[in-house]
């Protein structure tokens, strides 16, 4: 019975850090993203237009992996700022699984 209750509390504090990241990553979109990839990644703002952003769930974009996505979250790539240095490692592969979401919703 203890262990069963130790396995719940485990699963719960799980489930919450999940939530917590995942949030974190909607408010690290919505300030530092948006604005070139918009809300919902299509890149239909100004800035996206003016930088010829493409949408998230462009085919390019698609087939491209987990590990070349996150290279360029850190490195930037033509006017894709670096965020390397402002933002952990972990963030950035919280905002790849978060732009996955969004890919999957439009
Ligand atoms: C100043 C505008 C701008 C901002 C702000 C911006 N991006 Fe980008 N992003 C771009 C552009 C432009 C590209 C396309 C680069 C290319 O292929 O030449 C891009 C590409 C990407 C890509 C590669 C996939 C793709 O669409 O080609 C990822 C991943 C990405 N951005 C993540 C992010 C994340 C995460 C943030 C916020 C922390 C962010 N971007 C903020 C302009 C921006």
């Amino acid at each position: 019975m203890k262990a069963l209750i130790r396995v719940a509390i485990l699963m719960a504090c799980a489930g919450v850090a999940v939530a917590a990241h995942a949030e974190q990553a909607a408010e690290v979109y919505k300030s530092k993203c948006a604005l070139c990839h918009g809300a919902s990644g299509d890149a239909n703002t100004p800035a996206g237009k003016a930088f010829k952003v493409p949408p998230f769930n462009a085919e390019a974009v698609a087939k491209e992996s987990d590990a070349e996505l996150l290279e360029i979250a850190k490195t930037g790539k033509g006017k894709m700022p670096a965020w390397q240095g402002k933002l952990t490692d972990n963030q950035l592969k919280d905002l790849i699984t978060y732009i996955h979401g969004l890919q999957k919703k439009s």
